[in-house]
């Protein structure tokens, strides 16, 4: 049997090139489905799209007595997930906020399946504050994106906000239904985002972890089939769905969940910033202002290097935050911590790390690999980080065959 895709259609002029979205995925054997909101319609119709895919086009407007009054839940059982090319700032708007105000959407929230979405917009729009906050919004639920790109828009504008092409999208949809089941089996504990350390019921001592990075291991992990455990700290970002979450928020809670997981799992990704200091008595109550204050700091228990010297057949994968002599740095993280892999990344720079949706980095294995990975979105760098962690795994799994006598 075929397996079925959503294609939801918004309105954008890049809605013809959902035809040829539409094509590229029959062409990879999948039954395509397509919705198409009202505005979409104004620049294609649903005809072109039944013709092409064969099937019926679900449409914006509520049905009319008479008609099917549950197609927008029915319609999206037994698919596999649904993409939305071109995707309007209106729809992932009204998508990242839950409104349901046509079948359409009514039909998105009620699939319940993965959702990847191409945006097409004017570059101006698609960087507005509004609009990167709803991106964010559905990117922490698990929303993939693909693109956009730049280059020349309908508008006449240059700049980024360009539909990725049909055949990268396609690409795209297929990794997501193919590459899920590599990882099943594999238990995963992942942590992120930043600890914050009490100074008094109401101050801390943090860092400028958004979760981002750790989150996209975690989720992509969870694509590919493994049982995802997430230890999260402080977040700037949503916590994902369909794994188990455990909060945790500072050095010393995260270091009590990391302990009581770390038996269950095969490897371990420790991409939380962890404070290296906490206050030694932080203060039961507020602490009153005066001209200056001092703090007695002491060192939190390196929680990474703790569980790591206890591996036994687990892969350990460790996080390097650096900013000068940064593969020297790292690679004295590796050895001195007992670490399987280490994913060095210079936080200095403001288009990478710390809160940004990309990253660039590179994996230092044990064995003496050295893997530059060129920078991508947080996605891209957490498929590459799995694919060297399982690798590794499997590995030390692969009990040597005593050749024949
Ligand atoms: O969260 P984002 O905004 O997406 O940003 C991602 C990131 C920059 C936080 C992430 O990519 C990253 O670099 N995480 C590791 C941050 C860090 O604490 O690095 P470190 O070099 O100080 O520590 C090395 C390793 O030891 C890390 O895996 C850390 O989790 C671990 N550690 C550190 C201190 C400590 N007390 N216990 C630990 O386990």
């Amino acid at each position: 049997m075929k397996d079925t895709v959503i294609l939801v259609v918004t309105g954008s002029v890049a809605a013809f090139k959902a035809a040829q979205l539409a094509r590229r995925l029959m062409e990879r054997g999948l039954l395509v489905k397509v919705a198409m909101t009202t505005a979409a319609e104004r620049f294609i119709t649903p005809l072109t799209f039944e013709a092409l895919t064969g099937q019926p086009v679900l449409r914006a407007g509520f049905p009319q007595p008479g008609e099917a009054p549950m197609e927008h839940i029915n319609f999206s059982r037994g698919a596999r997930l649904v993409v939305i090319a071109p995707a309007t700032a209106n729809t992932m708007g009204k998508l990242a906020h839950g409104v349901a105000d046509d079948s359409v959407l009514s039909m998105l929230l009620a699939s319940g399946l993965p959702v990847m979405v191409a945006p097409a917009m004017n570059t101006q729009m698609y960087k507005h504050p509004a609009v990167q906050s709803n991106i964010n919004t559905l990117a922490g639920r698990g929303v993939t994106f693909i693109g956009p790109s730049s280059g020349s828009l309908a508008c006449g504008e240059e700049g980024e906000g360009k539909m990725e092409d049909a055949e990268v999208i396609a690409a795209a949809v297929m990794e997501k239904l193919g590459g899920e089941k590599d990882l099943a089996g594999v238990r995963l504990l992942v942590t992120t985002g930043g600890c914050q350390e009490p100074i008094d019921p109401v101050r801390y001592i943090g860092n400028r972890s958004s979760g981002k990075m750790g989150v996209a291991v975690a989720q992509v992990a969870a694509g590919r089939g493994a049982e995802v455990v997430l230890v999260a700290a402080h977040m700037e970002t949503g916590l994902p769905e369909g794994m188990r979450v455990v909060r945790a928020h500072t050095a010393m809670e995260m270091q009590e969940a990391v302990r009581k997981e770390f038996a269950q799992c095969d490897i371990l990704v420790m991409a939380a910033a962890v404070a290296d200091y906490q206050v030694e008595n932080p203060a039961t109550g507020k602490v009153k202002k005066k001209n200056s204050m001092r703090l007695d700091l002491v060192e939190t228990p390196d929680i990474l290097a703790g569980v790591a010297m206890e591996k036994g057949g687990r892969v350990v994968v460790g996080f390097a935050a650096e900013t000068e002599d940064h593969l020297a740095s790292g690679r004295k993280k590796l050895m001195s911590k007992n670490l399987d892999l280490i994913v060095i990344n210079d936080v200095s720079r403001g288009d990478i790390g710390f809160g940004s949706d990309y990253n660039e980095v590179t994996l230092l294995t044990r064995d003496g690999k050295k893997i530059e990975i060129a920078r991508a979105s947080k996605d891209m760098v957490a498929g590459e980080v799995l694919d060297q962690a399982a690798t590794i795994w499997r590995d030390s799994r692969t009990v040597e065959q005593p050749e024949a006598s």
